[in-house]
């Protein structure tokens, strides 16, 4: 099978870890990068081992021996440059939040969808084992019926006079950089999106949460709570209680960063109930996530775990109205 080629277009910190763990797959290749700046391209790619630079995007577009690009731009981008890879003929892997509005995301797969090409939004761990095991548990009925769900994740930017995730341009904020996380995982867990959410917030001398809480009510009666900082101690947790017992996990990207890939579980309501640890496979989510963008490029769609276009924009209209709450103090209810 030839191997994916990807281009990666801008010289973001995440796109060195990305392309330091996909460097050893059988199936994917990172053969480009582009900056808007030349000598940064330059430095770029010969620290991260890449072939090929480009001076801009423009031209990284318009590389024929590219197959796909890898969006880590800043989130006020992703779609512009999404929507142009697709039409220069490129299938896409987007980083997280895919964009900034529901609306933009919409835009986005419509491109994709009129230029013949793939788009996925970038969540390493839906790809990883340790994402796999939970899911197959709550679908074999490990805990019974889903009822609640909390999800927090944390961290602390240490530059914040530089740092996008506290630029209200670029539409950083606590809630779209790594709040997008727990709302992606509740969205899967409940496989739907949420129908009311409450949130509050605090925030930045740059106008953008650096912290904030959000109560999700689904149709279903499945009742989410998910919290997110960008000035906290680094942490990353989930629990998932149903009538018949409870999960946790740390839903991580890849170990060992957020621990060993095991999920908590008791099957049993009991207090005295015991708590098993299910070991699950280890491996890099980045490196996961690209060899399954790989086979769905190839044609085989059930090899992508990760979320479909339509929870994409599930995922940005929760996101939009978790801010809208934040911002108004009242709940919000998202359209059906
Ligand atoms: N899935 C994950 O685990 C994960 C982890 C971290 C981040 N992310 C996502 O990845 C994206 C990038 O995050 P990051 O922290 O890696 O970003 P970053 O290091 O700040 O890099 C962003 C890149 O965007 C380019 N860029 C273009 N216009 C820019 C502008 N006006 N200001 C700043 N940079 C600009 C720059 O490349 P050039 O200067 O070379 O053009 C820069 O290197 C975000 O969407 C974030 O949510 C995902």
């Amino acid at each position: 099978m030839a191997k994916l080629r990807i281009g990666v277009i801008g010289t973001a910190n995440v796109a060195r870890q990305f392309i330091a763990d996909v460097a050893p797959s059988p199936t994917v290749e990172i053969v480009a990068v582009a900056s808007r700046d030349a000598a940064k391209a330059e430095r770029f790619a010969r620290a991260a081992g890449v072939a090929r630079f480009h001076a801009s995007y423009d031209a990284l577009l318009a590389d024929r021996a590219i197959d796909a690009i890898y969006n880590p731009l800043p989130n006020s981008m992703h779609a512009e440059w999404t929507i142009k890879a697709a039409a220069a003929g490129k299938h896409i892997l987007c980083e997280k939040p895919l964009s900034v509005t529901a609306d933009e995301a919409r835009a986005m797969f419509a491109a994709a969808r009129k230029h013949g090409v793939h788009l996925v939004e970038a969540y390493p761990y839906l790809a990883h084992p340790q994402t796999q095991t939970m899911r197959a548990l709550l679908d074999e009925g490990a805990i019974g019926a889903v009822k609640l769900i909390r999800a927090s994740i944390g961290f602390t930017v240490f530059d914040p006079a530089t740092n996008i995730r506290l630029n209200a341009e670029l539409a950083g904020g606590a809630l779209r950089d790594c709040g997008s996380y727990p709302v992606s995982f509740a969205i899967v867990v409940a496989k739907e999106k949420p129908a009311r959410v409450h949130a509050a917030a605090r925030w930045a001398p740059s106008g953008v949460d650096h912290s904030l809480v959000a109560t999700l009510e689904f149709r279903s009666g499945i009742l989410a709570q998910i919290a997110c900082s960008v000035a906290v101690g680094s942490h990353r947790h989930a629990l998932v209680a149903g009538d018949g017992g409870v999960l946790e996990t740390t839903f991580l990207n890849h170990p060992p960063l957020g621990g060993p890939s095991e999920i908590h579980l008791k099957r049993g309501n009991r207090s005295d109930t015991p708590r098993e640890t299910i070991a699950a496979a280890g491996g890099s989510g980045f490196r996961l996530e690209a060899e399954a963008f790989q086979r769905l490029v190839a044609g085989d769609a059930a090899a992508w775990t990760g979320v479909t276009a339509a929870q994409s924009v599930d995922i940005m209209e929760t996101l939009e109205a978790i801010l809208k709450s934040a911002h108004g103090g009242a709940p919000v209810d998202l359209p059906a």
